[in-house]
């Protein structure tokens, strides 16, 4: 089948997924079964007045929320009769999504190849190859090239007869943290009353702002975080698109995504790369919680909350963990070469 004929169905089909108070797939799988169902943890900051819990997202398989979509997207084309194990999925990612497809094709016995722009981090991307997934680097060229590697991924789709998932559209995306995530949060957390969130593609966002505001309590205000350089942010207020250029892995976009539901999200914040990444070490070092750089980017806003309102009740989601950036991030010497250590 053409690959975009099997992801212009699945976009059709996803309207069937409202929630229902269960997850519209069931996972038997002994190893994907263990995604989802992450901890909430206190962050024991004693000078802040309101309460903030962080939903440690780097606790599913492969350390990332991505885990859910990957998931997610092949039950959902499966269950569709649109793949079948042997089938070829291919995506294109420059990080988590790129673990989380190759487990999940690994389980559900796909074939899984990904493509990815060149120079991004080995420890995540060293998930594809030991999983069994083809690796394809492309190099670092404009997005209307073809060897771009969303291009290249939809290309490879076509030739080899698979199935290209592209999160950067596909529905499924935000629709599975509208159903999985989202629940779980306010089941674990029902007095909260404001989620704070890391912005790529918008997909974790979107869907847990969709399923809070429409089945739980429109009044929780739902706050994306974006980089100071992107585009995330500028979609949201109308105004002018500039810069798009982060070190904070999967923080931000150069523009608006179909992903992104801005309807259901109240206000989109821009953190700056030091001060997330600062704000990544201060939660390993003070207070043992290894987080990546964008959920340092989401802590720091859900801070400024807490320390401004008592009676907040914040959960921050911490997208991945920072066992990912110990030769960034954790680096000290990576963080001195770019000025963002205090002297
Ligand atoms: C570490 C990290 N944080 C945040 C995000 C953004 O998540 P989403 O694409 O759901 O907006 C990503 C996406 O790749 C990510 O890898």
């Amino acid at each position: 089948m053409p690959a975009m004929w099997a992801l212009m169905e699945s976009l059709d089909s996803f309207s069937d997924w409202e929630y229902s108070g269960t997850l519209p797939f069931t996972i038997t799988d002994p190893v994907l079964s263990n995604i989802g169902n992450t901890p909430l943890f206190p962050y024991e900051e004693r000078s802040l007045s309101g309460t903030v819990k962080i939903k440690a997202e780097y606790e599913n398989p492969t350390g990332s929320m991505k885990d859910r979509i990957a998931v997610g997207m092949l039950k959902e084309l499966e269950e569709n009769g649109e793949i079948e194990p042997g089938d070829l999925v291919v995506e294109g990612s420059s990080g988590n999504t790129a673990g989380a497809v190759a487990l999940a094709a690994n389980r559900l016995g796909y074939e899984c190849v990904i493509t990815t722009p060149v120079g991004n981090s080995e420890q995540k991307l060293g998930y594809v190859e030991s999983l069994g997934g083809e690796l394809i680097t492309c190099p670092d060229v404009p997005t209307e090239h073809k060897e771009y590697y969303r291009n290249k991924a939809k290309r490879v789709a076509t030739e080899r007869g698979g199935v290209w998932l592209d999160q950067y559209s596909n529905q499924t995306n935000p629709t599975v943290h509208s159903v999985w995530t989202g629940p779980e949060l306010v089941d674990q957390y029902p007095e909260l009353t404001h989620v704070v969130c890391p912005m790529g593609t918008g997909g974790t966002m979107s869907g847990i702002a969709k399923y809070i505001k429409e089945e739980h309590n429109s009044d929780v205000t739902a706050i994306g975080v974006d980089a100071v350089e992107s585009n995330v942010s500028t979609a949201f207020y109308g105004h002018e698109e500039g810069e798009y250029n982060t070190e904070v892995e999967g923080l931000g976009k150069g523009h608006e995504l179909s992903t992104m539901w801005f309807d259901y999200i109240d206000e989109v914040r821009s953190v700056p790369d030091r001060d997330a990444f600062l704000q990544a070490r201060r939660a390993a070092s003070q207070y043992g919680l290894l987080i990546g750089s964008s959920s340092g980017a989401a802590l720091h806003i859900g801070r400024e909350i807490a320390i401004q309102k008592p009676n907040a009740e914040v959960a921050v989601i911490a997208c991945d963990g920072g066992e990912q950036y110990f030769d960034t991030v954790f680096d000290n010497d990576w963080m001195d070469e770019r000025g963002y250590r205090p002297q």
